[in-house]
């Protein structure tokens, strides 16, 4: 698991020209302005998991990440906040991030974007070269939910320490879709290594 996340990081390293419509950044090596370096190893760190959902099953994803980090790194700050809870300063505080939100409509959930919207520029050009992971439960889909978190996580020049995770809960119907959601324990499973492995980087200094 580990070596396909030090994969995946690899093209994130070069932090690529700004999505439209998100604005451009600094240059955030050592020595140019405006843009701190990702925190030394040898600082206290912690990981700010931020979540939305309505019938529970983001919830579970987010909640089985956070288990998998506490298990692999005791001694890691793990901290799950709610999105209408989280605000900047829990965003500068952190040293990673896992964004989890149910697709809704085609996009992240309202709640989720409000998230955005609020600590978006307020955190911008203090967090780069951070680690994130991105997190979509979804009907059918999730895709696009996925893109818009990447082009935020862009913007804000986090590195994404491995591909979006999207699980799928195959509700098709309105009833099925509204009630409560339980998630298989593979799909649980999946969300456990990656948080496993997150903090492992981020205690090791990798990330
Ligand atoms: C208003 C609404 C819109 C939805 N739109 C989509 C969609 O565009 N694509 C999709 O795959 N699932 C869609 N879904 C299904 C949810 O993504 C799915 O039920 C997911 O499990 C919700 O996560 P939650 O239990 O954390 O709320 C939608 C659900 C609701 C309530």
């Amino acid at each position: 698991m580990l070596r396909k996340l030090h994969s995946a990081l690899e093209p994130a390293l070069h932090f690529p020209p700004a999505p439209p419509g998100l604005p451009a950044m600094h240059d955030p090596t050592p020595g140019s302005s405006g843009a701190l370096p990702p925190s030394s190893s040898s600082a206290v760190r912690s990981l700010l998991v931020v979540y939305h959902s309505q019938t529970g099953a983001t919830l579970q994803m987010a909640q089985a990440l956070v288990d998998g980090a506490r298990d692999a790194e005791p001694g890691l700050g793990v901290r799950l906040l709610h999105a209408s809870a989280a605000h900047a300063g829990d965003v500068l505080a952190a040293q990673a991030y896992v964004f989890a939100t149910p697709e809704n409509l085609g996009a992240i959930s309202g709640l989720m974007k409000d998230f955005f919207d609020r600590t978006y520029y307020p955190a911008l050009d203090q967090i780069n070269g951070r680690a994130c992971a991105l997190l979509v439960c979804a009907g059918s889909d999730g895709h696009n939910a996925a893109r818009q978190m990447q082009r935020i996580a862009t913007g804000w020049r986090l590195k994404p320490v491995a591909e979006p995770l999207i699980v799928c809960t195959h509700a098709q119907t309105p009833e099925q879709i509204l009630a409560p959601k339980q998630l298989d324990a593979p799909a649980l499973q999946q969300c456990r290594e990656l948080g496993a492995a997150l903090a492992t980087g981020l205690v090791m200094g990798i990330y």
